[in-house]
């Protein structure tokens, strides 16, 4: 029910914003209060209250807009006026339905993010590409389908895109064997291929926090030498892999690296029993922008994994030397350090302490939050604290109150 109030107003939104819709108005386009997209990741999109959205192209319209009016607003007079040289530019094609505005909209807003690089700019550009896949995938820099019912979209109008310079956003960087062979160097395992019967096949997850309506099935790669392991999480609908995400730590470096099944930014269909080469895969510094999301904006802490207690992941040997250190974009959260929001909080008899598994020994510490880990902060934690957290009573926990309110309260905290 509140999914369909929720597109009602959706609806009410694009149409009313109709009449000011045309990019020359965009400093009177109504869009949005706040960011109606705090997270995206593994296929999901997370609001401000850390539920998953309905992602209709209504909503993804919705979004686009707030972004590209706070970028216009944000940018210099010099920007502006580039802004409304570009749009022009590409007026020759008017997009004439919903997939089509979705991607000039996704096209303005990818050149924007590099004109005005808010400090958020790595946010935006995951949460841009995660939107537009939803209606438009990209193969080689080709418009390859419209996915979800989207739908048709000229050649032409992509041709003009590229020739204006608006999809550069899309390029994929040739990062990929380098990426490999700065993993190994580092110490961390490199996986085996996919479709390899070398990964091991730990089960289903039954807890998930992220698309509950799809299956997770969860592998295993464990390493001697270096030593280490690596997860791969495919999520599948019907007979194709959607969504394959990989991590990777090495236990005795503490460096940690990432792998997603993106090309050209977006997540490409694996059927399953098809091997895929891991130089098929993006990884590090290519997921940058990509719709997976920003993996360490919620694999953070002592190390990149996400654990649930008595679920497939959670095996032995999963504890890195020290702090997990991730090899990944410069732009992306760098895992920087345990938190110290718990240091100093005095507790009561009758008070309770996260710390007392999660210290270092004998458990795993949290990462640092801030305004820069909105996934942790609007996804993982809050979660956690709902369905898994402490183990055996979470939810409603009076005596752990002071260190939830804590950890959440360091979430405010802007870097
Ligand atoms: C919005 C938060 C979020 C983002 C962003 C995210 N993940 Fe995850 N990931 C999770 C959660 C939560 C789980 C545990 C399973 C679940 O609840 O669905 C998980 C599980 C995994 C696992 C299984 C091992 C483990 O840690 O439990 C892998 C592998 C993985 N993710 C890879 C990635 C990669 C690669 C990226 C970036 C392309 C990424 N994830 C981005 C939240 C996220
Ligand atoms: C009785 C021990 C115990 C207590 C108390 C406890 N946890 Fe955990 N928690 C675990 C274990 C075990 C895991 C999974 C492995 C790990 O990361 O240590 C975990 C995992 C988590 C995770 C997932 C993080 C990740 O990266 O794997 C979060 C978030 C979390 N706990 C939050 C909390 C909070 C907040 C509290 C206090 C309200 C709390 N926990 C209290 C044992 C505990």
């Amino acid at each position: 029910m509140r999914t369909m109030i929720a597109s009602l107003l959706f609806i009410a939104v694009a149409l009313t914003g109709c009449a000011t819709e045309r990019y020359s108005k965009i400093e009177k386009w109504k869009v949005a209060a706040t960011d109606p997209v705090v997270s995206v990741g593994h296929g999901g999109v997370f609001d401000g209250k850390g539920k998953e959205v309905e992602v209709s192209p209504y909503f993804v319209l919705h979004a686009q807009r707030y972004y590209l009016k706070r970028l216009y607003q944000e940018g210099s007079s010099e920007q502006k006026a580039l802004f409304q040289q570009k749009q022009r530019s590409i007026e020759k094609i008017k997009p004439q339905d919903k997939s089509e505005k979705i991607l000039v909209n996704a096209a303005l807003l990818g050149w924007f993010v590099e004109a005005v690089k808010p400090r958020d700019a790595a946010q935006i550009g995951s949460k841009n590409s995660a939107l537009l896949e939803r209606y438009i995938r990209f193969k080689d820099g080709e418009l390859d389908e419209v996915p979800n019912g989207g739908g048709p979209v000229r050649k032409d109008l992509v041709a003009l895109l590229w020739r204006e310079g608006l999809l550069t956003f899309l390029s994929t960087n040739v990062g990929g064997p380098a990426y490999i062979e700065q993993c190994r160097a580092a110490g961390v395992p490199i996986p085996p291929d996919w479709g390899s019967s070398s990964w091991k096949y730990l089960g289903k997850l039954g807890t998930k926090f992220i698309s509950s309506g799809v299956d997770a099935d969860l592998y295993a790669f464990e390493s001697d030498a270096p030593k280490g392991v690596c997860f791969a999480l495919p999520r599948s609908s019907g007979e194709t892999i959607t969504l394959l995400g990989i991590i990777c730590l090495g236990t005795d470096t503490s460096k940690s690296c990432f792998w997603d099944n993106q090309k050209n930014k977006m997540q490409f269909g694996i059927p399953k029993n098809t091997p895929v080469p891991l130089s098929g895969f993006a990884g590090g510094a290519d997921l940058f922008n990509g719709s997976g999301g920003i993996c360490t904006d919620c694999h953070a802490g002592e190390n990149p994994f996400i654990v649930y207690p008595g679920q497939p992941m959670d095996i032995a040997n999963l504890l890195p030397k020290t702090w997990s250190d991730p090899l990944v974009h410069p732009a992306w959260p760098q895992n920087q350090g345990p938190t110290s929001a718990l240091n100093g909080i005095v507790l009561n008899p009758g008070e309770d302490s996260c710390l007392s598994c999660h210290n270092k020994p004998p458990g795993r510490r949290f990462p640092t939050l801030s305004t820069d880990t909105p996934g942790y902060c609007g996804v993982i934690l809050p979660k956690a604290i709902q369905f898994t957290m402490p183990p055996g009573s979470p939810g409603n926990n009076a005596s752990y109150a002071k260190h939830k309110d804590a950890l959440l309260a360091s979430c405010n905290r802007v870097k």
